[in-house]
């Protein structure tokens, strides 16, 4: 999906711009977001909706994969919303000029100052927990325009995918007890001072099965005709994202059509068959629409070999740009940028810089000759990887670049060492002298 083709120096380019001359000119290491990809995913999704789906519909960028200015701008430029999770996540969505009416706020512990930003700006906010509903209730009881909410619930639902991103199991922290939706549906129903919108729920990520999906569709639309007995009237209905990428070789999730059209397909026939009118159908996918559309530009640095076993080579990035294999054992296919046509010749454990030994991104990485001064790319690094950064072993964190029709411009600035300290407060008796 990446415009990637390899030029007449046998370089990567992305969005026609060499990936070596990147790296020249912005430093290393680098993130490089291709405009395009990102766009069209955005399209393929809602296009998707439009052809699947007979009532109405809206796809939210979930912003936790990636939350910057340019980001959230350049999906609110193709129609979507946002999903958020946090007052910062909210804030950055508001200065790129994002519609409140498109942002809809997540989170299983709101500060009281999250949802006072939240109600002031006017975006839909998802409550999670009674605490939240109780305390929003009190919030918002003097206001004359009522405050939009959906509902999350548990699904219940089980996928196959890593145990710290599941979500939709009974055993997890998010969400409503499903077992309690009388209780909730009663309570919401009499305030007048919050409007019920819909339902949310979301079971989990990176996942290739659509059988979860489809039955995620059936269950929530048999909540809504349940809210409905409770006099709630039903808008919306947000089914979550989920949908897994292709990181390695052996990777072979749905395509983005194939997820929606079951996801329609699925609450459609629900809405039938319990006879209730179709709610606007949300999705909020976050990996499915950018994590392709990156990679990050790493200069390679030393071999070391240690006989008989492996052969390491360190970049001069790591676990602070991207904490995913470490985290996750995730992972993920690499490209030498500036070889291109060179042929596979060894295999290589891909290290990162970071004084931890786990600190690997690829561990027997297939590729080329590799000399230092090499530019190595790792795929597939728009998701989760930005958005999850940190600055360890005081590690500035890398620029990104947006690139399209030959054209790369700085979306977030490469961190300085002043950058670093920017935030360091040394006290007076600290202090020499
Ligand atoms: N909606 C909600 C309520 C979510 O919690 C998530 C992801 C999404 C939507 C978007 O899911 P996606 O389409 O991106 O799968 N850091 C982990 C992933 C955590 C996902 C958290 N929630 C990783 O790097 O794999």
């Amino acid at each position: 999906p990446l415009t990637a083709q390899v030029n007449r120096d046998d370089c990567l380019e992305i969005g026609g711009c060499d990936i070596s001359e990147l790296t020249q000119k912005f430093g290393s290491p680098l993130y490089v977001l291709d405009e395009v990809t990102l766009r069209t995913a955005c399209r393929q999704y809602r296009d998707a909706f439009k052809r699947y789906y007979p009532g109405e519909s809206q796809v939210l960028y979930a912003s936790k994969a990636w939350n910057c200015l340019a980001v959230c701008a350049i999906v609110g430029s193709e129609g979507l919303g946002i999903d958020i999770v946090s007052g910062g996540e909210l804030y950055t969505a508001l200065k790129a000029g994002l519609d409140p009416n498109k942002l809809y706020l997540h989170g299983n512990n709101k500060s009281l100052d999250e949802l006072r930003l939240a109600i002031e700006s006017g975006c839909t906010i998802v409550v999670d927990n009674w605490l939240e509903l109780k305390t929003l209730a009190t919030l918002t009881c003097d206001r004359q325009t009522p405050v939009r909410i959906m509902l999350r619930l548990t699904p219940g639902i089980e996928c196959h995918t890593h145990e710290y991103i599941r979500t939709g199991h009974l055993d997890s922290k998010f969400g409503f007890d499903p077992n309690q939706v009388d209780e909730l549906f009663e309570f919401v129903s009499q305030q007048s001072s919050l409007a019920f919108v819909g339902l949310h729920a979301h079971i989990g990520s990176q996942i290739f099965e659509l059988q979860p999906h489809q039955d995620l569709g059936t269950v929530m639309v048999q909540w809504l005709s349940k809210a409905a007995q409770y006099g709630l009237t039903i808008q919306e209905l947000n089914i979550g994202g989920g949908l897994g990428i292709r990181y390695s070789e052996s990777d072979d999730p749905p395509s983005i059509d194939e997820w929606v059209k079951v996801v329609c397909e699925s609450v459609a026939a629900a809405c039938q068959e319990q006879n209730i009118p179709m709610p606007k159908l949300l999705s909020e996918p976050g990996r499915s629409l950018i994590g392709s559309a990156c990679v990050t530009a790493y200069t390679i640095g030393g071999e070391k070999t240690v006989p008989g076993i492996r052969t390491y080579i360190s970049v001069d990035g790591g676990m602070s740009d991207n904490p995913r294999p470490i985290t996750y054992q995730s992972l993920y296919r690499a490209v030498v940028a500036n070889r291109m046509s060179a042929p596979i010749a060894t295999q290589v454990t891909i290290a990162g810089k970071h004084c931890e030994s786990g600190d690997i991104l690829i561990k027997d990485a297939q590729l080329p000759e590799t000399r230092s001064g090499d530019i190595l790319v790792v795929m597939a690094t728009g998701a989760y990887n930005y958005s999850m950064s940190s600055n360890y072993n005081r590690l500035p964190r890398p620029a990104a670049v947006l690139v399209n029709a030959e054209e790369a411009n700085v979306i977030l600035q490469r961190e300085t060492y002043e950058d670093l300290i920017r935030h360091d407060r040394l006290p007076e008796r600290l202090k020499e002298g």
